[in-house]
């Protein structure tokens, strides 16, 4: 592991923060997690555009630039060489006097965590996972917005643990209307009679990168595709059903609270498009190089 801290690469040992951080505190911070491949960092202009959109909604000044953010993932990224490596970018409010009141922090601290990403494990693919519908609600956007990706993720963890405890890989998450909207870290896809759905931003979630990209790329190969809301029902009625995140890609859901999805195989189409998204990583990653390599050279 590489960790940098307000610029300074250290080892997990060393890498500390003071417990007077609101982030700490309050869960005052925002955060991005990406991956490489083949020591190419993915989507990095989106994931910053999400960053500084969950700072502006949080009213969060930001004290670094983009650019020198960028300079900084990408220094620790070669501090900690490896190929494929899970990123974890996450900027605090900062330090101050305990108080809810924000301007009591004046700088941020930011922390960037790397490590080695070992690959998913195949079975996630060929089997497809066991998901559970939790009883635990999405926080309603009207409260703490979904769309924030904030270092309070409470909501998401009460989910996840009833999950757990019944041996599921992850909790589907429902808002007050009982309307599906997304798994603890992930965004959630369903397909019925060739048509692919996901529920739309205004149900409640993050607006997932993988989300965006597979959208694109249905809409580019001319499969039926909407963000359209379905209730949990609808949901295991579907003939697939799938997950997407950055560090899983598509991963197909076989099972939902027990009942079996189509035919309790992964889909044709789940795997259909999971084969086009590996080729879009390829072709970016492809294009990317030069200009990370040129980034690292740019120390301005
Ligand atoms: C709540 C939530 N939804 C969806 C996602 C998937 O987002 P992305 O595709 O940008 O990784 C994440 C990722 O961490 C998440 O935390």
């Amino acid at each position: 592991m590489k960790i940098n801290i307000n610029g300074n690469i250290v080892g997990p040992e060393e890498a500390t923060i003071s417990v007077f951080d609101r982030g700490f505190l309050f869960g005052d911070s925002i955060y991005e997690v990406t991956l490489t491949y083949d020591g190419v960092l993915y989507k990095i202009d989106e994931h910053l555009d999400r960053l500084w959109e969950s700072a502006s909604r949080l009213d969060m000044p930001i004290s670094i630039s983009r650019k020198q953010l960028t300079y900084q993932m990408l220094k620790t990224l070669k501090a900690l060489n490896e190929t494929r490596a899970y990123i974890r970018v996450v900027i605090t409010r900062g330090e101050g006097e305990i108080g809810l009141d924000p301007s009591l922090a004046v700088k941020n601290n930011l922390v960037i965590i790397t490590k080695k990403l070992p690959e998913n494990p195949t079975w996630w693919y060929d089997s497809g996972v066991e998901m559970i519908v939790a009883s635990v609600l999405r926080n309603p956007k009207e409260s703490m917005d979904p769309a924030i990706k904030s270092g309070n993720y409470l909501n998401n963890v009460l989910a996840y643990s009833q999950a757990k405890k019944q041996g599921a890989f992850d909790a589907i998450m429902l808002n007050a209307d009982g309307m599906v909207t997304e798994g603890t870290t992930n965004n959630i896809w369903i397909v019925k009679d060739g048509k692919l759905k996901t529920p739309p931003l205004a149900a409640g979630l993050l607006s997932g990168i993988t989300r965006k990209i597979v959208l694109e790329l249905a809409f580019d190969n001319k499969i039926p595709a909407a963000e359209e809301n379905f209730t949990p029902e609808e949901l295991k009625d579907a003939d697939e059903c799938f997950l997407t995140s950055s560090t899983k890609e598509l991963v197909p859901i076989t099972k939902i609270d027990g009942i079996s999805i189509g035919s309790g195989r992964p889909g044709e189409l789940t795997k259909r498009l999971h084969q086009i998204y590996r080729q879009h990583v390829k072709d970016y990653i492809n294009r990317q190089r030069g200009v990370q390599d040129e980034i690292l050279g740019d120390k301005s």
